[in-house]
């Protein structure tokens, strides 16, 4: 057990708090919610819907994400299948393990590997079985998702380059539909599976629609990953006790390790909501209309809800404060992320694995880039180096 007495009170562990202080921007007009104990009990509430209201359409064919109330609820309710702790530890488990060990047996013949890369095939893989995304070749599939995410990009690019980003971005979204989603789709409409695009076609959505889930998850659940595989890589890397602490402890033990991370660095910062009645909580009060924003990364370093020390990463603060690991990291309420288990055990089995290579070590470090489209960091091009196989 680590001593929290052995930290100064000025000890900061986070790699990603200058960044986020000079990048991150919240609409003027918005109110910031950062007291942990407060943006619990509006998130589990129902006092706050979605913002984004510019994405509901028919609420039948509408991304989770951007649902709420009753219509939300039922959606949760149908998808909740494809994350029991059940599934994750039998169907999932036996995919997250094999895509690891193909893609560090790459790393092991070539000697040296781009963390970014691998942990972005890794998270392709995973989330496009969840997904039922299974009829192509994944690491092409990666390339075509990558490519059509330069869609969030175009709107933060100068006049001129616009209307190529968009062009490019609309190419490569009809080269993801032809070449992945709809053999996916074809393959299901023949035969069901239990996966999300079996049951979107259950519930009669057309093709496009679809593709637009397909999009969301690949955001939702591949993006986000990729991200948190390599910061928790960065931190255990970079810090020897720490890693021969995460060697030496148990599964779940690990989980907390990478909670702790995830506090300290979170993928993502910000939720954001709108108010739908006057409100009165133990914590504080709100306003029908306002617009509210969750500072997740301010929550997760709130000293009245994390104890002492909060900018010092301690595996041993949520068992001390007896709180959930993941404090805001994957949200809270009727929308937290239903593939955080997911995200966290394959991280787990992938980092277990990568810091058992013999010679491993980060040859180089990530740079640390920032988007404004999602408000988060981006790591790229750190290298891990090992013993020629
Ligand atoms: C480190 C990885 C991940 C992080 C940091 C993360 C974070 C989050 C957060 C903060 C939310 C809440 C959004 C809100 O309240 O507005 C969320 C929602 C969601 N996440 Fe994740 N997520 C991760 C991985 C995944 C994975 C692997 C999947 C699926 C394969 C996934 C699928 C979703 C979905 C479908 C939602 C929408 C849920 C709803 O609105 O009810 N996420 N995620």
């Amino acid at each position: 057990m680590i001593d929290s007495s052995q930290f100064d009170a000025t000890r900061d562990d986070r790699k990603t708090a200058a960044l986020v202080a000079e990048r991150l921007t919240v609409a003027p007009e918005s109110r910031v919610v950062s007291s942990l104990a407060f943006a619990r009990e509006l998130l589990r509430g129902n006092a706050t819907k979605q913002a984004g209201e510019e994405f509901l359409g028919d609420p039948a064919f509408t991304s989770v994400f951007f649902l709420d109330g009753e219509p939300h609820k039922r959606k949760r309710q149908a998808i909740s299948r494809f994350f029991t702790p059940k599934v994750i530890s039998t169907r999932y488990r036996a995919v997250m393990e094999q895509a690891a060990d193909t893609l560090l047996a790459g790393l092991r013949t070539q000697g040296q590997g781009r963390l970014d890369q691998m942990s972005f095939e890794l998270a392709v893989t995973v989330a496009a079985t969840i997904v039922g995304l299974t009829e192509s070749n994944q690491a092409a599939m990666a390339k075509h998702i990558q490519a059509t995410l330069i869609a969030l990009r175009v709107p933060t690019m100068s006049r001129w380059r616009r209307p190529v980003g968009q062009l490019q971005a609309t190419l490569s979204g009809l080269r993801f539909m032809l070449c992945d989603v709809q053999p996916a789709i074809k393959a299901r409409r023949a035969q069901r599976r239990e996966d999300v695009i079996s049951h979107l076609l259950d519930e009669g959505y057309p093709d496009r629609a679809i593709f637009v889930e397909c999009i969301t998850y690949a955001v939702a659940g591949m993006i986000t990953t990729r991200e948190f595989i390599v910061m928790a890589a960065w931190h255990l890397l970079g810090n020897d006790t720490l890693r021969e602490r995460f060697l030496a402890s148990t599964e779940a033990d690990q989980i907390v390790t990478l909670e702790e991370i995830m506090r300290l660095d979170p993928v993502v910062n910000i939720l954001n909501r709108r108010v739908t009645a006057d409100t009165l909580t133990s914590s504080g009060s709100v306003t029908e209309g306002e617009k509210l924003v969750f500072d997740i990364r301010a929550a997760n370093v709130d000293e009245a809800s994390v104890g002492a020390c909060p900018y010092a990463l301690d595996p041993d603060r949520a068992r001390r404060v007896k709180t959930t690991g993941s404090y805001l990291s994957f949200g809270d309420g009727g929308h937290r992320c239903p593939g955080a288990q997911v995200a966290l055990n394959e991280t787990r089995v992938f980092l277990d694995r990568l810091l058992r290579v013999p010679g491993i070590r980060l040859h180089r470090e990530p740079d640390l880039c920032w988007t404004d489209v999602l408000m988060g960091y981006e790591l790229r091009d750190a290298i891990v180096t090992c013993d020629p196989a």
